[in-house]
């Protein structure tokens, strides 16, 4: 495990809306706390009462590409002090549902804000001791924008981001790509157009591989 997490482990979920990573955190969860570990589920944006507030916000509201950058890195700042960081001293396992690759890829790869003044956010918000807090491991559920939009087209009333045309989320993937392929030791890519079954195999070999389970 890296240095700046103190004891714990940290590992994120990403993936374009429609490719139903929700469930296999929870199986994770499950496995994990099945082998003794201290479990952490949360989620970005939100987590704590006020990152909450702000994902009411972000999800819903009509804003500059700024603006909801801005909004994120302070849901994020919140959640990262009060919740993800007090976990990981103690030597819990966090599992979060998205974390700063989304903001890469929505904010920067979707909504085309600039990367570099998303570096410098993310350096503000998860420095601590000059070292950058980053998941351990970084689960892609990687799937065709056109597959998820026919998944979510089922699914429950679309939110400002589920509501994006296909090509929105076309971008999005391609920013998903591009931050595996600049830190490949921390993502694992999972094929998301398989059986549920055959994703959590995928999942549980990955934690695994890595020795977390
Ligand atoms: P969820 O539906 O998977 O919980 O994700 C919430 C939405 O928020 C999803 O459409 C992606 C978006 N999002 C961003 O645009 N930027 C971010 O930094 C994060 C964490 C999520």
């Amino acid at each position: 495990m890296s240095a700046n997490q103190g004891v714990g482990l940290f590992i994120s979920f990403e993936g374009i809306d429609g490719a139903g990573k929700s469930t296999h955190i929870a199986g994770l969860a499950e496995a994990l706390s099945s082998k003794g570990c201290k479990v952490t589920l949360t989620r970005e944006p939100g987590g704590t009462g006020l990152a909450e507030k702000l994902r009411g916000l972000i999800l819903n509201d009509a804003m500059d590409a700024l603006t909801e950058s801005l909004l994120v890195f302070a849901a994020r700042r919140d959640h990262v002090e009060t919740v993800i960081r007090p976990a990981l001293a103690k030597g819990e396992v966090v599992l979060c549902d998205r974390f700063t690759d989304a903001t890469f890829a929505y904010q920067g790869a979707g909504r085309g804000f600039d990367l570099q003044t998303l570096s410098t956010l993310e350096t503000w918000v998860q420095s601590q001791a000059e070292q950058v807090l980053q998941p351990e491991l970084t689960y892609w559920f990687d799937l065709s924008p056109s597959l998820a939009a026919e998944r979510l087209a089922s699914a429950r009333v679309p939110d400002k981001f589920e509501s994006q045309p296909v090509a929105f989320f076309e971008a999005v993937r391609s920013g998903y790509a591009a931050r595996a392929q600049a830190d490949p030791q921390r993502f694992a890519r999972i094929e998301a157009n398989q059986s549920r079954e055959a994703v959590f195999a995928e999942v549980i070999a990955v934690a695994k591989e890595r020795g977390y389970l």
